[in-house]
């Protein structure tokens, strides 16, 4: 173990609540591509203002349907990987271990924790871009051109995930706050730290008197704020960190 291993250890051993962030890193060894890695990251690659706004919905919807559809196709193939089992696993070891994720994908379920909080939305509901009428995906709209049409209004169907220039379901936000105010720990896993207001959750917890560790390859503009900083990989990094919280 190195030090910094060591200084986590610490933290969490004297911890009583503790609560995790997690970004689009926590997926990516279960093949679930980020945002903003370069070269494989998706906005290397795709452009955010036509494929996740409400802008680009209108200007072209099939385009954003095929997209979200070919991204729920990797999703669902997807499986958890030991960073999201570790997760689940601290969710028994602490009462109320609060998980609050930005991440559309439900790999955090399927790991198995029950507590958490999606600031994102999910990539598997749909809603209508009109009413806001909840649909229920069929198998042939998977491969459709288009997206489907509202039953209620005839508006566009669209995944419910928060685009850009949209506000985060409230209810979400009071509760990730709630949450990092009230923790004694906040991990910070896997995330660029550069999309608010999630950004803006370790500084809520750091503020409260919480001591916040980041788990990470690379520095990122949350790593100045953070007690203490793992570089790596979350699949590697918090299984390591299970054997040591007791
Ligand atoms: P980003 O793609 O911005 O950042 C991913 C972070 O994960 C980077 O800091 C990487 O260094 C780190 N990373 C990569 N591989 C990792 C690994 N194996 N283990 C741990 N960390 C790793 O993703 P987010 O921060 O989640 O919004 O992005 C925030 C939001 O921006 C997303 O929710 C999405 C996007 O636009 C919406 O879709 C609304």
């Amino acid at each position: 173990m190195d030090t910094s291993i060591h200084a986590v250890a610490e933290i969490l051993r004297s911890s009583a609540v503790v609560a995790c962030l997690t970004g689009a890193g926590v997926s990516a060894e279960s093949g679930v591509p980020t945002f903003r890695d370069a070269q494989t990251g998706l906005w290397a690659r795709y452009d955010p203002q036509r494929l996740a706004s409400p802008q680009g919905f209108a200007a072209d919807p099939g385009l954003v349907w095929r997209w979200y559809m070919a991204r729920l196709a990797g999703v669902e193939k997807a499986t958890p990987n030991p960073g999201h089992l570790a997760l689940a696993e601290m969710e028994r070891h602490w009462p109320g271990f609060a998980l609050i994720t930005q991440n559309v994908d439900d790999l955090h379920e399927r790991a198995g924790n029950t507590n958490i909080i999606h600031l994102h939305g999910s990539i598997a509901r749909f809603h209508c871009q009109r009413c806001g009428t909840l649909h229920n995906l069929q198998a042939a709209e998977r491969t459709a051109p288009q997206p489907p049409r509202c039953a209620t209004c005839g508006g566009n169907v669209r995944p419910s995930v928060v685009w850009f220039g949209e506000t985060l379901p409230q209810s979400s936000l009071t509760a990730a706050v709630n949450a990092v105010s009230a923790c004694d720990a906040l991990l910070v896993v896997g995330t660029s730290g550069l999309v608010y207001p999630a950004a803006e959750l370790p500084l809520i917890a750091k503020r409260a008197g919480s001591r916040v560790i980041e788990i990470n390859p690379e520095p990122g503009p949350l790593s100045a704020l953070a007690d203490v900083t793992l570089r790596g990989r979350s699949g590697a990094l918090l299984p390591q960190l299970l054997g040591i919280g007791d």
